[in-house]
Protein backbone atom coordinates (compact mmCIF):
# COMPACT_ATOMS: atom_id res chain seq x y z
CA UNK A 1 0.00 0.00 0.00
CA UNK A 2 0.99 3.38 -0.52
CA UNK A 3 2.23 3.85 3.62
CA UNK A 4 4.18 1.38 2.96
CA UNK A 5 5.68 2.59 0.12
CA UNK A 6 6.29 5.83 2.09
CA UNK A 7 7.23 4.73 5.13
CA UNK A 8 10.27 2.34 4.14
CA UNK A 9 10.61 4.32 0.68
CA UNK A 10 14.88 2.64 -0.03
CA UNK A 11 13.39 -0.91 -0.29
CA UNK A 12 11.62 -0.43 -3.23
CA UNK A 13 12.88 2.41 -5.41
CA UNK A 14 13.76 0.81 -8.78
CA UNK A 15 11.89 -2.18 -7.81
CA UNK A 16 8.26 -3.22 -9.51
CA UNK A 17 5.48 -2.74 -6.72
CA UNK A 18 1.85 -3.13 -7.42
CA UNK A 19 -0.43 -0.55 -6.03
CA UNK A 20 -4.32 -0.25 -6.13
CA UNK A 21 -6.60 2.76 -4.97
CA UNK A 22 -8.57 5.33 -6.52
CA UNK A 23 -8.20 8.11 -8.98
CA UNK A 24 -8.01 11.58 -7.40
CA UNK A 25 -6.93 13.65 -10.42
CA UNK A 26 -5.85 12.90 -14.36
CA UNK A 27 -3.18 14.38 -16.96
CA UNK A 28 -2.49 13.65 -20.20
CA UNK A 29 -1.53 13.86 -23.56
CA UNK A 30 -1.70 11.91 -26.82
CA UNK A 31 1.01 9.90 -26.36
CA UNK A 32 1.62 10.09 -22.22
CA UNK A 33 -0.16 10.96 -19.22
CA UNK A 34 -0.10 11.13 -14.96
CA UNK A 35 -2.75 9.81 -12.83
CA UNK A 36 -2.78 10.08 -8.77
CA UNK A 37 -4.03 7.70 -6.93
CA UNK A 38 -5.26 7.71 -3.15
CA UNK A 39 -5.82 4.30 -1.48
CA UNK A 40 -6.99 5.66 1.98
CA UNK A 41 -3.93 4.18 3.71
CA UNK A 42 -1.79 7.69 4.02
CA UNK A 43 -2.15 11.43 2.79
CA UNK A 44 0.27 11.16 0.11
CA UNK A 45 -1.07 10.93 -3.04
CA UNK A 46 0.77 8.31 -5.48
CA UNK A 47 1.43 9.18 -9.35
CA UNK A 48 1.38 6.86 -12.02
CA UNK A 49 3.47 7.88 -15.53
CA UNK A 50 1.52 5.91 -18.80
CA UNK A 51 2.39 6.28 -22.29
CA UNK A 52 1.17 5.17 -24.96
CA UNK A 53 2.97 1.74 -25.34
CA UNK A 54 0.36 0.21 -22.95
CA UNK A 55 -2.33 -1.97 -24.96
CA UNK A 56 -5.01 0.10 -22.73
CA UNK A 57 -4.10 3.11 -23.57
CA UNK A 58 -7.16 4.68 -24.94
CA UNK A 59 -9.33 3.18 -21.97
CA UNK A 60 -7.03 4.98 -19.44
CA UNK A 61 -7.66 8.09 -21.50
CA UNK A 62 -10.50 7.65 -20.88
CA UNK A 63 -10.91 7.29 -16.78
CA UNK A 64 -12.70 9.87 -14.80
CA UNK A 65 -12.03 11.01 -11.08
CA UNK A 66 -12.64 8.30 -9.11
CA UNK A 67 -11.99 5.15 -10.92
CA UNK A 68 -10.60 1.81 -9.49
CA UNK A 69 -7.11 0.92 -10.67
CA UNK A 70 -4.33 -1.41 -10.09
CA UNK A 71 -1.47 -0.02 -11.22
CA UNK A 72 2.17 -2.56 -11.73
CA UNK A 73 5.50 -0.88 -12.89
CA UNK A 74 9.00 0.43 -11.49
CA UNK A 75 9.01 3.12 -8.76
CA UNK A 76 11.34 5.63 -9.52
CA UNK A 77 12.81 8.60 -7.50
CA UNK A 78 11.47 11.67 -8.35
CA UNK A 79 14.18 13.88 -6.34
CA UNK A 80 13.18 17.15 -8.32
CA UNK A 81 9.17 16.63 -7.83
CA UNK A 82 7.10 17.59 -5.35
CA UNK A 83 6.35 13.64 -4.40
CA UNK A 84 9.54 11.59 -3.65
CA UNK A 85 8.83 8.98 -6.45
CA UNK A 86 6.29 8.20 -8.85
CA UNK A 87 5.35 4.78 -10.54
CA UNK A 88 6.48 3.94 -14.27
CA UNK A 89 3.19 1.90 -15.07
CA UNK A 90 3.87 -1.15 -17.14
CA UNK A 91 0.73 -2.33 -16.24
CA UNK A 92 -2.37 -0.03 -15.61
CA UNK A 93 -5.62 -2.21 -14.99
CA UNK A 94 -9.01 -0.83 -14.57
CA UNK A 95 -10.89 -2.25 -11.92
CA UNK A 96 -13.95 -0.13 -12.82
CA UNK A 97 -14.15 3.63 -14.13
CA UNK A 98 -15.91 5.85 -12.84
CA UNK A 99 -19.22 8.09 -13.86
CA UNK A 100 -18.75 11.73 -15.20
CA UNK A 101 -20.49 12.73 -12.34
CA UNK A 102 -18.67 11.93 -9.21
CA UNK A 103 -19.50 14.06 -6.60
CA UNK A 104 -15.82 14.81 -5.14
CA UNK A 105 -14.17 17.06 -7.25
CA UNK A 106 -11.05 18.60 -6.78
CA UNK A 107 -12.14 21.86 -4.64
CA UNK A 108 -12.97 22.10 -1.04
CA UNK A 109 -15.93 20.58 -0.27
CA UNK A 110 -17.98 22.02 2.79
CA UNK A 111 -18.64 19.46 5.65
CA UNK A 112 -22.07 20.11 5.27
CA UNK A 113 -22.31 19.01 1.65
CA UNK A 114 -20.10 16.14 2.48
CA UNK A 115 -22.51 14.42 5.01
CA UNK A 116 -24.98 14.46 2.60
CA UNK A 117 -22.98 11.78 0.84
CA UNK A 118 -21.49 9.97 4.19
CA UNK A 119 -20.88 7.05 1.27
CA UNK A 120 -18.10 8.98 -0.51
CA UNK A 121 -17.06 11.36 2.44
CA UNK A 122 -14.52 9.14 3.38
CA UNK A 123 -12.21 9.16 0.09
CA UNK A 124 -11.80 13.13 1.22
CA UNK A 125 -8.53 13.71 3.02
CA UNK A 126 -10.46 15.35 5.99
CA UNK A 127 -12.13 11.83 6.14
CA UNK A 128 -9.10 9.45 6.19
CA UNK A 129 -7.71 11.65 8.90
CA UNK A 130 -10.69 11.42 11.18
CA UNK A 131 -11.35 7.63 10.49
CA UNK A 132 -8.08 6.39 10.56
CA UNK A 133 -7.25 8.30 14.03
CA UNK A 134 -10.81 7.05 15.49
CA UNK A 135 -9.60 3.94 14.70
CA UNK A 136 -6.35 4.02 16.02
CA UNK A 137 -8.13 5.64 19.13
CA UNK A 138 -10.37 3.04 19.46
CA UNK A 139 -7.32 0.79 19.47
CA UNK A 140 -5.02 2.58 21.94
CA UNK A 141 -8.18 2.33 24.38
CA UNK A 142 -8.16 -1.13 24.29
CA UNK A 143 -4.42 -1.34 24.79
CA UNK A 144 -4.39 1.23 27.95
CA UNK A 145 -7.09 -1.07 29.69
CA UNK A 146 -5.35 -4.17 28.67
CA UNK A 147 -2.52 -3.67 29.37
CA UNK A 148 -3.87 -3.35 33.32
CA UNK A 149 -5.73 -6.18 33.20
CA UNK A 150 -8.68 -4.86 32.93
CA UNK A 151 -11.30 -7.30 31.17
CA UNK A 152 -13.24 -6.12 28.08
CA UNK A 153 -16.98 -7.54 28.70
CA UNK A 154 -19.71 -7.62 26.18
CA UNK A 155 -22.90 -5.84 27.70
CA UNK A 156 -25.91 -6.60 25.89
CA UNK A 157 -27.45 -4.06 23.51
CA UNK A 158 -31.23 -4.83 24.28
CA UNK A 159 -32.09 -4.02 27.97
CA UNK A 160 -35.16 -4.19 30.15
CA UNK A 161 -33.46 -1.36 32.33
CA UNK A 162 -32.98 2.49 32.35
CA UNK A 163 -29.36 3.07 33.75
CA UNK A 164 -29.85 6.87 33.93
CA UNK A 165 -32.93 7.19 34.56
CA UNK A 166 -33.54 10.06 32.02
CA UNK A 167 -36.07 7.73 30.04
CA UNK A 168 -34.38 8.96 26.70
CA UNK A 169 -34.74 5.01 25.64
CA UNK A 170 -35.52 3.52 21.83
CA UNK A 171 -38.33 0.86 22.69
CA UNK A 172 -37.40 -2.42 20.98
CA UNK A 173 -40.59 -4.37 20.36
CA UNK A 174 -41.92 -6.47 17.38
CA UNK A 175 -45.54 -5.67 18.60
CA UNK A 176 -47.99 -4.66 15.16
CA UNK A 177 -48.43 -0.72 16.72
CA UNK A 178 -51.24 -0.46 15.03
CA UNK A 179 -53.17 -3.74 16.49
CA UNK A 180 -50.85 -3.69 19.94
CA UNK A 181 -52.97 -5.56 22.39
CA UNK A 182 -53.87 -2.98 25.81
CA UNK A 183 -54.76 -4.45 29.21
CA UNK A 184 -57.71 -3.40 30.96
CA UNK A 185 -55.86 0.13 32.24
CA UNK A 186 -55.13 1.45 28.70
CA UNK A 187 -51.69 0.73 29.06
CA UNK A 188 -49.61 -1.44 26.11
CA UNK A 189 -49.69 -5.12 27.29
CA UNK A 190 -46.25 -6.42 26.56
CA UNK A 191 -47.26 -9.56 27.50
CA UNK A 192 -47.10 -11.15 23.81
CA UNK A 193 -43.78 -9.12 22.71
CA UNK A 194 -41.07 -10.75 21.82
CA UNK A 195 -39.89 -10.61 25.59
CA UNK A 196 -42.61 -10.46 27.49
CA UNK A 197 -41.95 -6.87 28.86
CA UNK A 198 -40.90 -3.84 27.67
CA UNK A 199 -37.54 -3.53 26.70
CA UNK A 200 -35.24 -1.11 24.90
CA UNK A 201 -31.94 -0.16 23.34
CA UNK A 202 -29.63 0.76 26.54
CA UNK A 203 -28.30 3.67 27.51
CA UNK A 204 -25.21 2.85 29.04
CA UNK A 205 -23.51 -0.65 30.05
CA UNK A 206 -22.89 0.26 33.32
CA UNK A 207 -25.20 -1.94 35.19
CA UNK A 208 -24.41 -5.21 33.72
CA UNK A 209 -20.72 -3.51 33.64
CA UNK A 210 -20.60 -3.44 37.77
CA UNK A 211 -21.60 -7.39 37.91
CA UNK A 212 -18.98 -8.01 35.92
CA UNK A 213 -16.42 -5.86 38.15
CA UNK A 214 -17.57 -7.70 41.36
CA UNK A 215 -16.03 -10.54 39.55
CA UNK A 216 -13.16 -9.55 37.63
CA UNK A 217 -12.18 -6.33 39.65
CA UNK A 218 -11.73 -4.24 36.87
CA UNK A 219 -13.80 -4.69 33.77
CA UNK A 220 -14.34 -2.09 30.74
CA UNK A 221 -17.09 -2.19 28.01
CA UNK A 222 -16.44 -0.85 24.55
CA UNK A 223 -19.69 -0.74 22.70
CA UNK A 224 -22.68 1.23 21.35
CA UNK A 225 -25.16 3.35 23.13
CA UNK A 226 -28.51 4.53 22.32
CA UNK A 227 -30.26 7.97 23.65
CA UNK A 228 -33.44 9.16 22.22
CA UNK A 229 -32.46 12.81 23.77
CA UNK A 230 -34.36 15.57 21.72
CA UNK A 231 -30.78 17.68 21.46
CA UNK A 232 -30.17 18.73 18.38
CA UNK A 233 -26.28 20.12 19.08
CA UNK A 234 -22.75 19.45 17.91
CA UNK A 235 -22.16 17.06 20.58
CA UNK A 236 -25.24 15.03 20.92
CA UNK A 237 -26.00 11.48 18.35
CA UNK A 238 -28.85 9.32 19.04
CA UNK A 239 -26.30 6.26 18.45
CA UNK A 240 -22.70 6.43 20.13
CA UNK A 241 -20.18 4.46 21.45
CA UNK A 242 -19.18 4.69 24.92
CA UNK A 243 -16.22 3.31 27.21
CA UNK A 244 -17.04 2.17 30.56
CA UNK A 245 -14.68 0.87 32.87
CA UNK A 246 -15.55 -0.49 36.28
CA UNK A 247 -13.33 -1.00 39.23
CA UNK A 248 -13.49 -3.22 42.54
CA UNK A 249 -11.87 -1.90 45.92
CA UNK A 250 -11.61 1.78 44.15
CA UNK A 251 -13.19 5.08 45.28
CA UNK A 252 -14.02 8.47 43.49
CA UNK A 253 -10.19 9.71 43.60
CA UNK A 254 -9.27 5.83 42.26
CA UNK A 255 -11.88 6.47 39.34
CA UNK A 256 -10.35 10.58 38.29
CA UNK A 257 -6.64 8.96 38.50
CA UNK A 258 -7.88 6.25 35.60
CA UNK A 259 -9.68 8.60 33.77
CA UNK A 260 -6.73 11.21 33.82
CA UNK A 261 -4.05 8.78 32.52
CA UNK A 262 -6.44 7.33 30.64
CA UNK A 263 -7.15 10.63 28.27
CA UNK A 264 -3.17 11.37 28.72
CA UNK A 265 -2.23 7.56 27.46
CA UNK A 266 -4.40 8.08 24.09
CA UNK A 267 -3.47 11.52 23.52
CA UNK A 268 -0.07 10.35 23.53
CA UNK A 269 -0.52 7.01 21.37
CA UNK A 270 -2.37 8.69 18.35
CA UNK A 271 0.12 11.94 18.69
CA UNK A 272 2.84 9.61 18.67
CA UNK A 273 0.93 6.96 15.82
CA UNK A 274 -0.48 9.59 13.76
CA UNK A 275 1.88 12.28 13.46
CA UNK A 276 0.77 13.42 9.75
CA UNK A 277 -2.89 13.14 10.39
CA UNK A 278 -2.16 15.30 13.17
CA UNK A 279 -0.12 17.88 11.62
CA UNK A 280 -3.40 17.65 9.21
CA UNK A 281 -5.62 18.55 11.79
CA UNK A 282 -3.51 21.84 13.12
CA UNK A 283 -3.03 23.06 10.23
CA UNK A 284 -7.00 23.00 8.10
CA UNK A 285 -9.14 22.09 11.25
CA UNK A 286 -8.09 23.49 14.22
CA UNK A 287 -5.03 25.82 14.16
CA UNK A 288 -3.17 25.32 17.72
CA UNK A 289 -4.51 21.79 18.55
CA UNK A 290 -1.30 20.09 18.92
CA UNK A 291 0.05 22.82 21.16
CA UNK A 292 -2.97 22.31 23.02
CA UNK A 293 -3.01 18.15 23.19
CA UNK A 294 0.77 18.62 24.50
CA UNK A 295 0.28 20.42 27.30
CA UNK A 296 -2.92 18.27 28.05
CA UNK A 297 -0.60 15.34 28.08
CA UNK A 298 2.31 16.80 29.91
CA UNK A 299 0.04 18.48 32.70
CA UNK A 300 -2.18 17.94 35.98
CA UNK A 301 -5.77 18.19 35.14
CA UNK A 302 -8.11 21.03 37.26
CA UNK A 303 -10.52 19.82 40.40
CA UNK A 304 -13.28 21.50 41.53
CA UNK A 305 -16.30 20.38 43.35
CA UNK A 306 -19.83 21.07 41.77
CA UNK A 307 -20.38 24.02 44.85
CA UNK A 308 -17.19 25.76 44.02
CA UNK A 309 -17.96 25.97 40.47
CA UNK A 310 -21.37 27.27 40.71
CA UNK A 311 -19.46 30.11 43.13
CA UNK A 312 -16.96 30.93 40.66
CA UNK A 313 -20.21 30.66 37.52
CA UNK A 314 -22.68 32.84 39.71
CA UNK A 315 -19.99 35.69 39.11
CA UNK A 316 -20.44 35.61 35.73
CA UNK A 317 -24.29 35.14 35.25
CA UNK A 318 -24.32 38.08 33.06
CA UNK A 319 -22.86 36.29 30.16
CA UNK A 320 -24.62 33.24 30.37
CA UNK A 321 -28.15 31.83 28.43
CA UNK A 322 -29.11 30.34 31.64
CA UNK A 323 -28.15 31.53 34.99
CA UNK A 324 -26.54 29.27 37.38
CA UNK A 325 -27.82 28.75 40.90
CA UNK A 326 -26.55 25.58 43.30
CA UNK A 327 -28.62 22.66 42.88
CA UNK A 328 -29.00 23.12 38.30
CA UNK A 329 -27.58 21.25 36.28
CA UNK A 330 -24.70 23.00 34.12
CA UNK A 331 -25.15 23.63 30.90
CA UNK A 332 -22.56 23.07 27.98
CA UNK A 333 -21.79 27.07 28.08
CA UNK A 334 -20.86 26.81 32.24
CA UNK A 335 -18.80 23.95 31.17
CA UNK A 336 -16.75 25.18 28.42
CA UNK A 337 -16.65 28.79 30.75
CA UNK A 338 -14.98 26.66 33.50
CA UNK A 339 -12.59 24.50 31.27
CA UNK A 340 -11.89 27.31 28.90
CA UNK A 341 -11.98 30.55 31.10
CA UNK A 342 -11.47 29.79 34.74
CA UNK A 343 -8.89 26.93 34.19
CA UNK A 344 -7.53 26.83 30.57
CA UNK A 345 -7.39 22.51 30.81
CA UNK A 346 -9.43 20.00 31.48
CA UNK A 347 -11.04 20.03 34.74
CA UNK A 348 -12.84 17.29 37.38
CA UNK A 349 -16.21 18.83 38.74
CA UNK A 350 -17.05 16.79 41.81
CA UNK A 351 -19.90 16.47 43.84
CA UNK A 352 -23.05 17.25 42.50
CA UNK A 353 -26.52 17.84 44.14
CA UNK A 354 -27.95 14.11 44.41
CA UNK A 355 -31.19 15.18 42.78
CA UNK A 356 -29.61 16.03 39.25
CA UNK A 357 -27.54 12.46 39.06
CA UNK A 358 -28.35 9.12 38.76
CA UNK A 359 -29.67 6.72 41.57
CA UNK A 360 -26.97 4.11 41.57
CA UNK A 361 -24.03 7.12 42.99
CA UNK A 362 -22.90 6.90 46.73
CA UNK A 363 -24.20 9.38 48.76
CA UNK A 364 -21.67 12.10 50.68
CA UNK A 365 -21.28 12.60 53.94
CA UNK A 366 -23.40 15.81 53.93
CA UNK A 367 -26.59 14.03 52.41
CA UNK A 368 -26.89 16.33 49.56
CA UNK A 369 -24.34 15.57 47.37
CA UNK A 370 -23.32 12.31 45.51
CA UNK A 371 -19.89 11.14 44.98
CA UNK A 372 -19.94 12.22 40.91
CA UNK A 373 -17.48 13.31 38.62
CA UNK A 374 -17.54 15.08 35.40
CA UNK A 375 -14.40 15.96 32.71
CA UNK A 376 -14.60 18.71 31.12
CA UNK A 377 -12.32 19.71 28.40
CA UNK A 378 -12.05 22.58 26.20
CA UNK A 379 -13.71 22.66 22.91
CA UNK A 380 -16.16 20.27 24.06
CA UNK A 381 -17.49 20.40 27.82
CA UNK A 382 -18.06 17.35 29.37
CA UNK A 383 -16.57 14.49 28.14
CA UNK A 384 -16.37 11.90 30.90
CA UNK A 385 -19.38 11.18 33.60
CA UNK A 386 -19.23 8.72 36.51
CA UNK A 387 -18.93 8.39 39.83
CA UNK A 388 -18.49 6.03 43.12
CA UNK A 389 -21.27 3.59 43.15
CA UNK A 390 -23.67 3.46 46.11
CA UNK A 391 -22.61 0.22 47.63
CA UNK A 392 -24.67 0.03 50.77
CA UNK A 393 -27.84 -2.27 50.18
CA UNK A 394 -30.44 -0.26 52.61
CA UNK A 395 -29.04 2.89 51.22
CA UNK A 396 -29.71 1.77 48.00
CA UNK A 397 -32.81 0.57 48.57
CA UNK A 398 -33.73 4.14 49.89
CA UNK A 399 -32.67 6.22 47.29
CA UNK A 400 -34.31 3.49 44.68
CA UNK A 401 -38.36 4.37 46.88
CA UNK A 402 -37.44 8.17 46.71
CA UNK A 403 -37.08 7.55 42.57
CA UNK A 404 -40.11 5.22 42.34
CA UNK A 405 -37.65 2.84 40.80
CA UNK A 406 -39.28 -0.63 40.30
CA UNK A 407 -37.30 -2.38 42.90
CA UNK A 408 -37.73 -6.06 40.77
CA UNK A 409 -36.45 -4.75 38.40
CA UNK A 410 -33.02 -4.33 39.79
CA UNK A 411 -32.84 -7.34 41.56
CA UNK A 412 -29.27 -8.41 40.11
CA UNK A 413 -28.31 -5.01 41.07
CA UNK A 414 -29.14 -5.61 44.81
CA UNK A 415 -27.73 -8.51 44.60
CA UNK A 416 -24.45 -7.06 44.35
CA UNK A 417 -25.06 -4.91 47.59
CA UNK A 418 -26.11 -8.19 49.58
CA UNK A 419 -23.14 -10.69 48.54
CA UNK A 420 -19.68 -9.47 49.26
CA UNK A 421 -20.47 -6.12 48.73
CA UNK A 422 -17.31 -4.14 48.10
CA UNK A 423 -16.74 0.10 47.09
CA UNK A 424 -16.67 0.42 43.86
CA UNK A 425 -16.34 3.09 41.09
CA UNK A 426 -16.45 4.13 37.03
CA UNK A 427 -17.03 6.50 34.78
CA UNK A 428 -18.00 6.67 31.23
CA UNK A 429 -16.10 8.13 28.13
CA UNK A 430 -18.24 9.42 25.05
CA UNK A 431 -15.85 7.82 22.13
CA UNK A 432 -17.04 10.05 19.50
CA UNK A 433 -16.55 13.42 22.15
CA UNK A 434 -13.26 11.96 22.32
CA UNK A 435 -12.62 12.02 18.50
CA UNK A 436 -13.44 15.42 18.27
CA UNK A 437 -11.46 16.41 21.12
CA UNK A 438 -8.04 14.81 19.53
CA UNK A 439 -8.43 15.81 16.02
CA UNK A 440 -10.67 19.04 17.04
CA UNK A 441 -13.62 18.51 14.55
CA UNK A 442 -16.62 20.60 15.70
CA UNK A 443 -19.32 18.78 14.79
CA UNK A 444 -19.99 15.04 16.55
CA UNK A 445 -21.60 14.05 12.85
CA UNK A 446 -18.02 14.54 11.11
CA UNK A 447 -16.35 12.09 13.30
CA UNK A 448 -19.02 9.19 12.96
CA UNK A 449 -18.97 7.12 9.73
CA UNK A 450 -22.72 7.03 9.21
CA UNK A 451 -24.17 9.62 11.94
CA UNK A 452 -27.68 8.88 13.53
CA UNK A 453 -29.30 12.40 15.29
CA UNK A 454 -32.71 13.86 15.26
CA UNK A 455 -34.63 13.45 11.88
CA UNK A 456 -31.25 12.24 10.66
CA UNK A 457 -30.64 8.37 9.98
CA UNK A 458 -29.60 8.36 6.35
CA UNK A 459 -27.96 5.18 4.83
O1 LIG B 1 -22.65 11.02 31.73
P1 LIG B 1 -23.27 9.80 31.13
O2 LIG B 1 -24.72 9.81 30.88
O3 LIG B 1 -22.85 8.62 32.10
C1 LIG B 1 -23.25 7.32 32.00
O4 LIG B 1 -23.89 6.84 31.10
C2 LIG B 1 -22.71 6.44 33.09
N1 LIG B 1 -23.48 5.19 33.11
C3 LIG B 1 -21.25 6.22 32.89
C4 LIG B 1 -20.62 5.37 33.96
O5 LIG B 1 -20.42 5.84 35.07
N2 LIG B 1 -20.30 4.12 33.65
O6 LIG B 1 -22.54 9.47 29.75
C5 LIG B 1 -21.16 9.26 29.70
C6 LIG B 1 -20.54 10.01 28.54
C7 LIG B 1 -20.73 11.53 28.60
O7 LIG B 1 -19.77 12.13 29.41
C8 LIG B 1 -20.57 11.90 27.15
O8 LIG B 1 -19.19 12.00 26.80
C9 LIG B 1 -21.14 10.71 26.42
O9 LIG B 1 -21.16 9.63 27.32
N3 LIG B 1 -22.50 10.97 25.93
C10 LIG B 1 -22.82 11.22 24.66
N4 LIG B 1 -22.06 11.30 23.56
C11 LIG B 1 -22.67 11.57 22.40
N5 LIG B 1 -24.00 11.74 22.26
C12 LIG B 1 -24.81 11.67 23.34
N6 LIG B 1 -26.14 11.83 23.19
C13 LIG B 1 -24.22 11.41 24.61
N7 LIG B 1 -24.71 11.26 25.87
C14 LIG B 1 -23.65 10.99 26.65
MG1 LIG C 1 -23.15 12.92 32.21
Amino acid sequence: NIKELYRNESEYIGKEVTVGGWLRSKRDSKTFGFLVINDGTFFEPLQIVYGDALDNFGEISRLNVGAAVIVKGILTATPQAKQPFEIQASVVCVEGNSAPDYPLQKKRHSFEYLRTISHLRPRTNTFQAVFRVRSLIAYAIHKFFQERDFVYVHTPLITGSDCEGAGEMFQVTTLDLDHVPHAEDGSIDFKDDFFGKPTNLTVSGQLNGETYAMAFKNIYTFGPTFRAENSNTTRHAAEFWMIEPEMAFADLQDDMILAESMLKYVINYVLEHAPEEMAFFNQFVDKGLLERLQHVASSDFAHVTYTQAVEILEKHNEEFEYKVSWGCDLQTEHERFLTEKEFGRPVFVTDYPKEIKAFYMKLNDDQKTVAAMDCLVPGIGEIIGGSQREDDYDKLVGRMEELGLNKEDYDFYLDLRKYGSARHAGFGLGFERCVMYITGMGNIRDVIPFPRTVNNCEL
